[in-house]
């Protein structure tokens, strides 16, 4: 992918949003960069909502001490101490090697592609994700390779950004992350990735589309849960 001399994949800052190869090249790149700050930021962000989310997700897994979850695009390792914390036996896995090594975690954490995981079938018990779906370059291959290391009735609980439905809320919620995230991104991290972060919501379907594709790569009792401000929405569903 070309660069600037900043440093800053093309494609990243304003105007088009890459897509397939250039985007999966282009989302790891950006998340070696901002490694080391990532949790700090998240926490300001969210005014540590993101933790609690977080939280609600595992309990909404319903799966007992001992299973074996493994954690998809797990980023520095935020869901594996959740699922710790449960008594649960996480695995995380992420593309990005800077992410890997900014974690704090105490579970086992991998390099690699959840598109392509390293993992046989009906091997797991439960899945989670969080706030990745919309960097993914396809969402039907990742739901079905989800789908492929499950095991019948394992559960899986995917958290993503979410727009609020209420019209006030919703401005409000665009004020902030169109106008003020990156402004705190850009002082205390990086310019060019939390100026992303905003536009790399028109990544993620309606999530209409996302409860089928969920439902087509194998899963019943596939719900969709907002969370209060209505900025974050959960997926939970059951491997038929
Ligand atoms: C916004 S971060 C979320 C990290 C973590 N899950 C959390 O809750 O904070 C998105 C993560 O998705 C990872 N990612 C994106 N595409 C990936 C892929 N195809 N395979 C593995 N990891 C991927 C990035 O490296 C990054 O760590």
């Amino acid at each position: 992918m070309a660069k600037k001399k900043s440093g800053i994949p093309m494609g990243l800052e304003r105007g088009n949003l890459p897509e397939g190869e250039e985007k999966y090249e282009a989302v790891r790149e950006m998340f070696d960069r901002i490694a080391p700050r990532y949790d700090l930021v998240n926490r300001i962000m969210t005014f540590r909502l993101d933790v609690r989310w977080r939280k609600k997700t595992v309990k909404a897994l319903s799966l007992p001490p001992e299973s074996i979850v493994i954690d998809l695009a797990c980023g520095t390792g935020d869901f594996c101490v959740e699922l710790e914390k449960a008594g649960m036996v996480p695995l995380g896995f992420d593309f990005s090697f800077g992410m890997l090594e900014a974690s704090r975690s105490f579970s086992q954490l991998s390099q690699a592609d959840v598109l392509r995981l390293p993992i046989r079938e009906t091997a797991i018990d439960g899945v989670t994700c969080g706030f990745a779906l919309r960097n993914l370059t396809e969402l039907p291959a990742f739901f079905e390779e989800v789908s492929r290391v499950l095991r019948p009735g394992g559960r899986i609980g995917f958290l993503d950004v979410a727009e609020p439905e209420n019209r006030l809320l919703k401005w409000g919620h665009h004020l902030y992350f169109d106008r003020i995230v990156p402004k705190v991104g850009a002082l205390i991290s990086d310019k060019s990735a939390y100026s992303y972060l905003p536009r790399s919501f028109s990544y993620l379907p309606p999530y209409q589309e996302i409860i089928t594709m969920i439902e087509r790569a194998g899963f019943g009792q596939v719900e969709r849960k907002l969370f209060a401000p209505g900025s974050a929405q959960l997926f939970t569903g059951e491997k038929i």
